[in-house]
């Protein structure tokens, strides 16, 4: 089959990989239909997660038609088109049970942190992605989800990933009545955050970032109201003074361990790789809200440090809530958004490349070209 390999920092290109096989009884193989690059494999992409390995294929935001199903898989057959959720998860380890669907323990060798995730590294447990003509799809009667009949392709493939990450980060934020919501990052995952604070309370939202039609996708998109952190000698200083001096009741993290904005950060993570990336926007976040504030983390870190202000974070009486995305539990809720209309996963799709041309792709994503915002691969076997 064909499918995206990562050859090292920078460099992808599209190899002839065997087919995956049925290895557990509770396997599925899905032909994948669409698929999506997402802000995290931008991660690998750059060489900042440990232990990617060359030949890895990543993608793990993907839907598509499953082709064959191991001899103890029930709730899937062939030919069902299905939704698959970015966690790897058994559904009945201590986490699980808890609906700590991201931190499964019997997915990932390494499962002291984050569970398993579809092409993510070995530190999410080494299995190969949705970037591809077809992927191996591990117990397979938890996560895969038949896409309902009334929801587009590309509302099912937002929802294994950016739409259900993005809603979560609202969710963690804790928002009650009235709050000033200010979201760190306008890609995927900060314009549904933003989206979605209004469905549940927010009085005022405010984007940050510094890319022009992305702020512009955060006023259409997401009717928020927009700062561009470049325009500022001192963004955290604006944020204040637009919220009454006290600063905004919730924050959230879009951005992840490769922030812009503060040169210095930038030298000592990305050059120097003194530590595991620049916390740049959770230390804005942290500096800009009230004290006793809550500020939710979506953007990802690595296992390797960072400098985060958390003696700043503890005087101030945050409450700082974060993890990777649980996705299947969102989807009751997401659907019913999704099917009134009030969350519009789709409207992000900026590009829809076909699988042999991903490399393009993934430079276009990761330089920010060409207004992208949500690029879509589209496999060849579709
Ligand atoms: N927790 C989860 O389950 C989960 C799931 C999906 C994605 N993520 C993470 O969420 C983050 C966002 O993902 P995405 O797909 O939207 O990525 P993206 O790369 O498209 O968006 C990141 C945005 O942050 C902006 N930015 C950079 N520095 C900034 C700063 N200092 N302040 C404000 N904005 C800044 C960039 O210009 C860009 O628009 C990534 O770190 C990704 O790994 C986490
Ligand atoms: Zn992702
Ligand atoms: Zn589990």
């Amino acid at each position: 089959m064909r499918a995206m390999v990562y050859r090292g920092p920078y460099r992808v290109r599209v190899e002839e990989k065997d087919r995956p096989r049925i290895e557990h009884p509770n396997d599925a193989i899905v032909r994948v239909t669409l698929a999506a690059i997402c802000g995290s494999d931008l991660h690998l992409y750059h060489g900042l997660m440990p232990d990617t390995r060359v030949g890895m294929t990543f993608g793990h935001e993907f839907i598509g038609v499953v082709e064959e199903v191991g001899g103890s898989v029930q709730s899937v057959k062939p030919g069902d088109r299905v939704m698959v959720p970015f966690n790897i998860s058994c559904g009945s380890c201590f986490y699980c049970a808890r609906g700590m669907l991201a931190n499964c323990h019997n997915v990932n060798p390494n499962a002291t942190a984050v569970g398993g995730i579809y092409g993510y590294s070995h530190t999410t447990g080494g299995y190969d992605g949705g970037q591809a003509e077809y992927v191996r799809v591990p117990f397979a009667d938890v996560g895969p989800t038949l896409i309902p009949d009334w929801m587009h392709d590309e509302d099912a493939v937002l929802l294994t990933d950016a739409t259900a990450t993005g809603y979560f980060g609202a969710q963690l934020g804790d928002i009650r009545e009235g709050d000033v919501v200010v979201v760190f990052g306008a890609g995927p995952v900060g314009l549904v955050a933003a989206q979605s604070a209004w469905l549940m309370g927010a009085g005022r939202v405010i984007v940050v970032d510094h890319l022009d039609y992305r702020l512009e996708k955060a006023r259409t998109f997401a009717h928020a109201e927009t700062v561009d952190f470049t325009e500022h000698d001192d963004v955290v200083v604006h944020l204040k003074r637009i919220t009454d001096h006290l600063g905004a009741d919730v924050a959230i993290d879009a951005v992840g361990a490769e922030a812009d904005g503060n040169l210095r950060q930038h030298v000592a993570a990305a050059k120097l790789k003194l530590q595991g990336g620049s916390a740049v926007a959770l230390n804005w976040a942290i500096d800009s809200v009230r004290k006793g504030a809550t500020i939710s983390v979506m953007g990802a870190y690595g296992p390797i440090p960072n400098s985060v202000k958390f003696g700043d974070a503890m005087n101030k009486g945050l409450t700082l809530r974060m993890n990777q995305c649980p996705v299947k539990r969102q989807w009751p809720r997401l659907f019913e958004h999704v099917r009134n209309g009030h969350l519009t996963p789709r409207d992000l799709v900026t590009h829809r490349i076909p699988l042999e041309h991903i490399a393009e792709g993934y430079h276009i994503f990761s330089s920010k070209l060409d207004e992208c915002i949500k690029p879509l691969v589209v496999p060849n076997a579709a």
